[in-house]
C-alpha cells in the first residue's frame, strides 16, 4: 500500500557521484533548523534496516556485473518503498521538513538511462512506490570529468566503478529530468567552494519557502 500525503514540506538533493550533494544538503538542513523547521535527513539507498541492508547489496563490489538492469532497479524501488513508509510518511504527516539526498529521480537516471531501462518505465514505476514527488528537487550539477576527480580519493562502490561514460549519460539524464520537471526541479552548479555553492542552495530554499508559506 502506498502511504500518500499531502502535509509538510518534501526536498529531494540529485546529482552525480562525486557533486558534492550531500554536504549540500546537511548545510540545507541547518539553515532550515535555525528557520525552526522540524527537519530530518535520510539518504537513499537506505534510511531503515531493510533498506541498509539492500543498499549493501546494491553497492557491493563483489557482485560487479551480476546484477541485471532490471534486478538493480527493482531493489532500489524496494528499498524506497520501505524507507518512503517508515521513514519520510510518517514525517510528512508530523508537518515536518524532510530532506533526502537521492531520490526516484536517481532511479530514473541511473537506471533508466544509465541502464538503458527508459525513462518513463522507471518514472511510472517510481509512482508505485513513492508517497509523492517532492516539493523541490536540488540538482547539484557538475561536470563528469571534475566529479571523476573528486571521487578519485575514495574507492568506488559497484556503481562508481562504471567509469566515466556511464557518469556522462547519469548527469545528461538528470539536467533532462529538471528541464522536464521545471516546476520542482532547481539546478545549482557545484563550485570549487562549497560555501559558494551553499549561498545559491540557500537562496533557493529562500525563494521556495516565500512561495510556499
Ligand atoms: P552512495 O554511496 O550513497 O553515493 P552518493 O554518496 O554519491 O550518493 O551510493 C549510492 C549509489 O547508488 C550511487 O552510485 C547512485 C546509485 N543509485 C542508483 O543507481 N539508483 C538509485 O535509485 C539510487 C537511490 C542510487
Amino acid at each position: 500500500m502506498k502511504a500518500e500525503t499531502n502535509k509538510g514540506i518534501f526536498i529531494t538533493f540529485e546529482g552525480i557521484d562525486g557533486s558534492g550533494k550531500s554536504t549540500q544538503m546537511e548545510l540545507a538542513a541547518e539553515f532550515l533548523r535555525s528557520r525552526e523547521f522540524d527537519v530530518i535527513t535520510t539518504r537513499e539507498p537506505g534510511g531503515t534496516k531493510l533498506a541498509e541492508r539492500i543498499r549493501n547489496v546494491l553497492l557491493d563490489v563483489s557482485l560487479g556485473g551480476c546484477v541485471t538492469p532490471m534486478a538493480e532497479l527493482l531493489l532500489y524501488l524496494a528499498s524506497r518503498h520501505q524507507h518512503s513508509a517508515e521513514i519520510i510518511a510518517p514525517h510528512l504527516e508530523r508537518d515536518g521538513v524532510v530532506l533526502c539526498d537521492r531520490f526516484a529521480d536517481s532511479s530514473t537516471a541511473y537506471q533508466g538511462a544509465g541502464r538503458g531501462l527508459g525513462i518513463e518505465l522507471v518514472e511510472s514505476l517510481n509512482e508505485l512506490v513513492i508517497p509523492r514527488w517532492p516539493d523541490l528537487t536540488i540538482l547539484i550539477d557538475i561536470p563528469e570529468d571534475k566529479a571523476f576527480s573528486r571521487m578519485g580519493r575514495r574507492s568506488p562502490d559497484r556503481l562508481e566503478k562504471e567509469g566515466i561514460n556511464f557518469l556522462r549519460v547519469v548527469r545528461s539524464a538528470f539536467l533532462e529530468l529538471s528541464e522536464r520537471h521545471p516546476e520542482r526541479f532547481a539546478v545549482v552548479e557545484s563550485r570549487e567552494r562549497l560555501e559558494e555553492t551553499a549561498t545559491h542552495v540557500r537562496n533557493i530554499l529562500e525563494r521556495f519557502l516565500a512561495k510556499k508559506l
